[in-house]
Formats: structure tokens, C-alpha cells, sequence
């Protein structure tokens, strides 16, 4: 697919990642969806798009809700005409230890509510916006479709992530398996399997804290939101891929 003129839909896509996948797809030419909690985050993320000589609007909902996310895609294409990509980026963590003993006694356990959370936005966010989007793409016509699941490396187990490791593993699997069901309306799709990116959350981390993640890479450097943008490019421009998980973590695993 060229991504030129195409109308790609961003979650998350007010800060951090989602705003790096956003500006540098507006900047292959694509019409950018911008969806995300906040709005202010969003603007700023619009007018960067702008900037870049695209269109590009605000849509404040939660991906986990199902009938928000029903209105959104109906929104976007009568706003824009058309659906040619997705990008299920939007996601949050609430970690801790499955279960912590202190002396011989529990002491903490995870929560179903910290469980949950995370379940709701990570997993249950991307089923519903991958089916929205599939319905659309399909009802439309398009002649190619593309969705793209954010995963993590955190996919293969991650100390103190029980909820998130299992969502970020659920999201590759369902890339596979939209991949099977979604060929024959032309709809490919994939997932990118980030390391630890170069975000403001970890740009204001104490410098000691930051250094160990960093020595933690055999490339030893964080990623930058670029690469993951670049994970994205190849796999909607690369019409034989559909289906796989690029995992983008400088050799971390
Ligand atoms: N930063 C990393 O190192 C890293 C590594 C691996 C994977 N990831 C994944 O990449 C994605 C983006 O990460 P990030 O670091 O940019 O995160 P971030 O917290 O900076 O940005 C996430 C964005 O998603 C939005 N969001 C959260 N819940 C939402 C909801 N229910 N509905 C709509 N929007 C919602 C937030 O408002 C925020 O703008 C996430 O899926 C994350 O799990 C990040």
C-alpha cells in the first residue's frame, strides 16, 4: 500500500508512540484519525500532522468501550470518505507480582481490577477496533486494508506484568489470525513487538534507572518512536507480508 492519500487510524496516538506512528505516516502523505482520552495531547498531535501538509482530526473515545468504538469508525469514514489502516496503539500498564510473600505470609496479590484494566484497553480494545475497522474496510470495498497491532516484547513473559504480558501476547495472536480470516477481503495484517522506546516516561527517569535499561540492550540504546514508525511503514508498503509480529527491541529478548 502507498500511504499516500490513505486514511490510517492512530489510538493512543496523543503522546508517545502513537503521536511518533501519526506524524510520520502524515509525513508519507496519509490522512491521519488521531484517537485518544486527551485532548489536549491530541491537538497538539493534529497540528503536527497539519503541519506536514495532511489531514488529520480528533476522536476522544475509549477503546474499550464498545458502542464508542462503533461511533468512531463511522465517524471516520464520514469524515474522511474512506478506511485504509489501523494502528492499535492505545495502551496502559498496572503492574505488580501475581502473588508477593513477605516472612512466609501473602502479603500482595494482583488485583482483578489491576487485571482487568489492562485487559479491558489492551485486548479488548484492539478486538474491538480491529472488528470495527474490518467492517468498515470491508463494507467500503477498499482495494487493500492494513491493521497493526502494537504488542511488546514483554509477549515472550515479563517479570511483574501478568495482565500486560498476556494482552501483549493476545494482540500478536489475534494479527495472526485476522491475518487467515481478513485475506480474502484483502485486509492484511501484522504486529510490531516494541522494546523499550525512548518515550517522555522513560526520558524522565532518574539517569541511573535509565542506564540500566539501556545496558540491558544488546544494541545499547533505547529505541526511538522512528523505528517502531518504520515497523509500521514496511509492513503496510510490503503486500506480501500479512499475519506476523515484528518484534522491534534492538536484540533485547
Ligand atoms: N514505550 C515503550 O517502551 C513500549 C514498549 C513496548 C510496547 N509499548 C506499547 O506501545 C504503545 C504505546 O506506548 P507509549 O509508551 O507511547 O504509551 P503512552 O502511555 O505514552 O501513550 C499511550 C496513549 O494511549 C492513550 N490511551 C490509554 N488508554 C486509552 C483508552 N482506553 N482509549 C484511548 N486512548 C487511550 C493514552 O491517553 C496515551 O496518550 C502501548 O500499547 C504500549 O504497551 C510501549
Amino acid at each position: 500500500m502507498d500511504l499516500n492519500n490513505k486514511v490510517v487510524v492512530v489510538t493512543g496516538a496523543g503522546r508517545g508512540i502513537g503521536r511518533g506512528l501519526a506524524t510520520y505516516l502524515a509525513g508519507k502523505g496519509a490522512k491521519i484519525a488521531v484517537v485518544d482520552l486527551n485532548d489536549a495531547d491530541m491537538e497538539a498531535t493534529v497540528k503536527e500532522c497539519e503541519a506536514l501538509g495532511v489531514e488529520a482530526r480528533a476522536y476522544r473515545i475509549n477503546v474499550a468501550n464498545e458502542a464508542e468504538v462503533e461511533q468512531l469508525f463511522s465517524r471516520v469514514v464520514q469524515d474522511f470518505g474512506s478506511l485504509h489502516g489501523l494502528i492499535n496503539n492505545a495502551g496502559i500498564t498496572r503492574d505488580g507480582l501475581l502473588v508477593k510473600f513477605v516472612d512466609g505470609k501473602l502479603d500482595k496479590k494482583m488485583t482483578l481490577q489491576q487485571w482487568q484494566s489492562v485487559i479491558d484497553v489492551n485486548l479488548t480494545g484492539v478486538f474491538l477496533c480491529g472488528r470495527e475497522a474490518a467492517i468498515k474496510m470491508i463494507e467500503l470495498g477498499v482495494e487493500e486494508g492494513v491493521i497493526i497491532n502494537i504488542s511488546s516484547v514483554a509477549r515472550y513473559g515479563s517479570f511483574g506484568q501478568t495482565n500486560y504480558a498476556a494482552a501483549k501476547a493476545g494482540v500478536a495472536t489475534l494479527a495472526e489470525t485476522w491475518a487467515k480470516e481478513l485475506a480474502r477481503y484483502n485486509i492484511r495484517t501484522g504486529a510490531i513487538a516494541p522494546g523499550t522506546i525512548n518515550t517522555d516516561m522513560i526520558a524522565a527517569m532518574k539517569p541511573e534507572a535509565r542506564e540500566r535499561l539501556v545496558q540491558a540492550v544488546p544494541l545499547r540504546r533505547l529505541g526511538e518512536t522512528r523505528n517502531i514508525a518504520q515497523a509500521a511503514t514496511f509492513i503496510f508498503e510490503n503486500d506480501y507480508f500479512t499475519g506476523r509480529c515484528i518484534d522491534t527491541d534492538g536484540g533485547l529478548r
